[in-house]
């Protein structure tokens, strides 16, 4: 596997009202050489984060079946008005998934919404008044993709597109610390270092840690 991308950061269109600071969508180009790689036309594909659903719409172009669940009922809006079969845009909890009406998958090619060391918050529920500290919210997403994992498909590969952080609170170890706990419930493949001529949050890198079930 080449371990780095050059890519464009390149999308067909900016979602009404979304503002390029709070842009946090994955590139449609990094979407389309991981569904090149690691599915076939008529494949499923799943994203427990969908946001936008850039996911499912370049699956949809490219010939395959998208899934997604995704909480915030603006995106899930935005992303069923794109798709030939909107209820396949799941307006649901990722903790949950067992329970929503997901079919075993291909691929799956997602981003989880990122959170500092040193934060107390709840990043996987906006409206909630609890907080939990950092280590809890990758314990949490590790039962996520532990869940995630009962869906693959013999064969099947996972891609997180993640970024490590600098910021006033010092250095966050996002893209390693999800990388571990991913890695106690799917079998890391390795890493891609995707280099984005546009930036995101000001980075002009992310990574995407790959993941199969097979040993
Ligand atoms: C980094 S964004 C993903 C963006 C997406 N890849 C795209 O291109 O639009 C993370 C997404 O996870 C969603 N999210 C956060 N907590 C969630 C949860 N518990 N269940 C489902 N989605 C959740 C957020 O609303 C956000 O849209």
């Amino acid at each position: 596997m080449k371990t780095y991308l050059m890519l464009k950061r390149a999308y067909s269109e900016r979602p009404p009202g979304v503002s390029p600071d709070e842009d946090d969508r994955s590139s449609e180009d990094l979407i389309e050489y991981f569904l090149e790689r690691f599915s076939r036309e008529g494949d499923t594909v799943f994203d427990p984060f969908a946001g936008y659903g850039t996911t499912l719409l370049v699956a949809q172009r490219m010939g395959r079946i998208p899934y997604g669940v995704e909480r915030d009922e603006r995106r899930v809006a935005y992303a069923r008005s794109k798709l030939h079969q909107p209820s396949h845009m799941i307006c649901g909890d990722a903790q949950h998934i067992e329970s929503l009406d997901v079919p075993s998958f291909d691929v799956s090619i997602t981003s989880p919404p990122f959170m500092e060391k040193g934060e107390i918050r709840n990043p996987l529920a906006s409206h909630s008044r609890e907080g939990m500290e950092y280590a809890s919210y990758i314990q949490s997403l590790k039962l996520i993709f532990e869940q995630v994992r009962r869906l693959m498909k013999p064969g099947a590969h996972v891609v997180v597109e993640v970024v490590n952080i600098k910021s006033g609170r010092g250095v966050t170890t996002f893209s390693w610390d999800v990388g571990t706990a991913l890695s106690e419930v799917l079998t890391f493949q390795g890493e891609v270092i995707i280099c984005h001529e546009g930036s995101l949050f000001g980075y002009h890198h992310s990574y995407c840690l790959v993941f199969s079930n097979q040993e």
